[in-house]
């Protein structure tokens, strides 16, 4: 496979500051560990709306999404001419808004695609501007995927103008939804609001707890999850590292406990990646302002090497 990677060094799409230096901290972890990987493969750099930081927030139930749609744009063209030139992209993001463009870039490449998305995150990133705690958008992109406002939980009124960029982000490349709930896949979900509940219960999504891991073993996981998807065309993995348990998750903006452990995360990911059907894989949230050194991104690093190294060899 010839590997693409797409950096953004996003960070308006999260709460805490920092997340755009991620990249950065990743590949210096690769130096640290003598590794020449990062000189191996083409790589674009997106150019970010982290500006936007300095001005006031105009949206409160959706900060910055004026910047976030411009990102969805940028991200989703670059996925899609990646996939079309015949890459598998492999993206590196600050925060996770960008999965949402992501995954509109793989659908506006493959627009006959079944979709499936394997959602590796300690949170189910299905708020809408209508029932966010927070507004911020990196809490809401599987939302923007699967076409959702869950106006039946809602608790907020956004202005006209924000629904209507919100609107943009759920119907982007004009498909829309762009992956159903039941073929969303949540592993490590352990940090969750009653309004995005209720969305999993309505769907019955899937959802593979950190318990279930290490119970059943990565490779079970892994075979339960690429049966789940048999009538799937194409996967995309997306690697928030608050899925990483809060003692080695310093390092991204909101880390939980009981999550995985690195060799978890590794395995998981790495059998899947045999997969022929896993077209695009992402790697998101490394804050290294939070962390001790480089912890978060010396891990982010030794899973992404050893994902890509699986990809080269299948
Ligand atoms: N559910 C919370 C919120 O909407 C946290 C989301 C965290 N998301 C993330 N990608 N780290 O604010
Ligand atoms: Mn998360
Ligand atoms: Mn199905
Ligand atoms: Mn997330």
């Amino acid at each position: 496979k010839n590997i693409k990677l797409i950096e953004v060094p996003s960070e308006i799409g999260a709460g805490t500051r920092g997340a755009s230096l991620g990249i950065e901290a990743i590949k210096i972890a690769a130096l640290d560990f003598m590794s020449n990987f990062f000189i191996h493969f083409p790589s674009e750099k997106i150019p970010t709306e982290n500006k936007l930081l300095y001005e006031a927030i105009e949206s409160p139930y959706a900060k910055r999404i004026k910047g976030i749609v411009s990102m969805y744009d940028k991200v989703s063209k670059a996925v899609s001419d990646s996939i079309k030139n015949n890459f598998f992209p492999v993206i590196l993001s600050g925060d996770h808004s960008i999965a949402g463009a992501t995954i509109a870039g793989i659908k506006m490449a493959k627009p006959k695609s079944k979709l499936g998305v394997i959602w590796i995150d300690a949170h189910a990133d299905l708020h809408t501007p209508f029932t966010t705690p927070s507004g911020n958008l990196h809490g809401m992109s599987v939302a923007t995927a699967i076409n959702e406002d869950n106006s039946e939980s809602a608790v907020h009124e956004p202005d006209a103008e924000t629904v209507k960029q919100w609107n943009y982000l759920k119907t982007i490349g004009k498909i829309a939804p762009k992956v159903l709930p039941e073929d969303v896949v949540y592993i490590s979900l352990r940090d969750y609001e009653k309004e995005e509940k209720n969305l999993i219960d309505k769907y019955g999504m899937k959802v593979i707890t950190t318990k279930e891991v290490r119970s059943k073993g990565p490779e079970n996981i892994v075979r339960a999850v690429t049966r789940y998807f048999s009538d799937c065309s194409d996967i995309y993995i997306s690697l928030d590292v608050d899925s990483l348990d809060s003692s080695i998750s310093k390092g991204t903006g909101t880390p939980v406990s009981n999550g995985l452990k690195e060799r978890e995360a590794e395995d998981l990911i790495s059998k899947f990646m045999q997969n022929r059907k896993v077209c695009c894989f992402e790697i998101t949230e490394v804050n290294p302002t939070l962390d001790k050194e480089n912890l978060m991104a010396e891990i982010a690093f030794n899973i992404l090497q050893r994902s890509v190294n699986v990809l080269l060899m299948s």
